[in-house]
């Protein structure tokens, strides 16, 4: 048994079985290489972003309720695996782009106790419909970012930068979810890509972000019911440079019923956006239609 911090949550999680046995270390992934499903039960993570790092995060996200040590994806990490605590398990979301995606995810956030602030619109007026509507607030993009743990990005590519432009002198770090894809207007292809990607020119249009490449589901599922495809979960692949905050974004992934997959660094996107692309286009132009979605085989016995 390995758990790095030995408080209250990891204690309970070692009691429930062998937990985890974690290699890796540095920036990179750290990869578990035995993984206790009751345990990724107790944290409600997927078995695969189980790291030492984010057990460490757990343990302390409690306190740092109390005395505000901690940055704000380790406390987040910590709050969203504590339900019964005060507060515990929501998250203030603040969505750059109300149209498909944006009003697609609040859907399923607002009643997952979430509190969403919608902004970013032509039409404020109607923006204000839109959001009581869906039991979100309204506020301008500088509002929604101060108020958001989390703030979803969910802008059409052209607008992308003047949306963030938007946001203003942002003085503290926030994640950015980063839901984009730099399509071309006519879906044909990328903008940009694969020497970058979206989510590294918007880490460049915003400092303030942490930015996690997250690509939702295609919208008309999002609008629907449920997210599942057929009988399966469709697969989310989650990038971004700090852990915590892929941590963070996976769990409301996985709460409103994606299986959200831990891709590692912010640069994998280069290729996460080309894969979403191909979704595009056998959805729009090879008639497959938009109940489509990814999912990673992975055989962990062969590794
Ligand atoms: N649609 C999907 O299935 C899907 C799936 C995954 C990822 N994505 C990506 O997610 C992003 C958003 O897609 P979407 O389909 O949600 O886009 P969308 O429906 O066109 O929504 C974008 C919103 O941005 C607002 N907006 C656009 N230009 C603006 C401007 N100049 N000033 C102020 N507000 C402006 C619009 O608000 P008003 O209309 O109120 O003015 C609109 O509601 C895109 O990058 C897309 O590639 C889309």
């Amino acid at each position: 048994m390995f758990a790095h911090g030995a408080g209250r949550h990891a204690e309970l999680a070692a009691r429930r079985g062998k937990i985890l046995r974690l290699d890796g270390g540095g920036e990179g992934l750290q990869r578990p290489q035995k993984i206790d499903r009751a345990a990724c039960a107790v944290f409600h993570f997927p078995p695969s972003l189980i790291t030492v790092s984010s057990l460490h995060s757990i343990d302390q996200g409690g306190r740092c309720a109390e005395n505000g040590r901690r940055d704000a994806s380790r406390y987040l990490v910590g709050r969203l695996s504590c339900k019964s605590r005060k507060g515990g398990g929501v998250v203030k979301i603040g969505i750059i782009g109300a149209g498909n995606v944006g009003t697609g995810l609040t859907r399923h956030l607002v009643p997952r106790g979430h509190s969403v602030m919608l902004s970013f619109s032509l039409d404020m007026a109607k923006l204000g419909e839109t959001a009581a509507a869906l039991g979100a607030s309204v506020g301008t993009v500088a509002e929604a970012v101060s108020f958001a743990d989390v703030v979803v990005l969910a802008t059409p590519w052209g607008v992308t930068p003047e949306a963030l432009a938007q946001a203003g002198n942002v003085t503290q770090k926030k994640i950015v979810w980063d839901c984009t894809n730099p399509l071309k207007p006519d879906m044909s292809g990328l903008e940009i890509g694969t020497h970058t990607s979206g989510a590294e020119e918007v880490a460049k249009l915003a400092p303030w972000a942490t930015v996690v490449k997250a690509i939702p589901p295609f919208a008309q599922t999002l609008h629907s019911p449920s997210l599942l495809i057929g009988a399966d979960r469709a697969a989310v692949f989650v990038c971004g440079d700090d852990g915590d905050a892929r941590a963070v974004v996976a769990k409301l992934l996985d709460e409103i019923g994606a299986a959200p997959v831990d891709a590692g660094p912010l640069r994998l996107a280069r290729f996460v956006e080309p894969a979403a692309m191909l979704l595009v286009q056998l959805a729009y132009k090879s008639g497959f239609g938009t109940r489509i979605g990814l999912s990673l085989l992975r055989d962990t016995a062969a590794r």
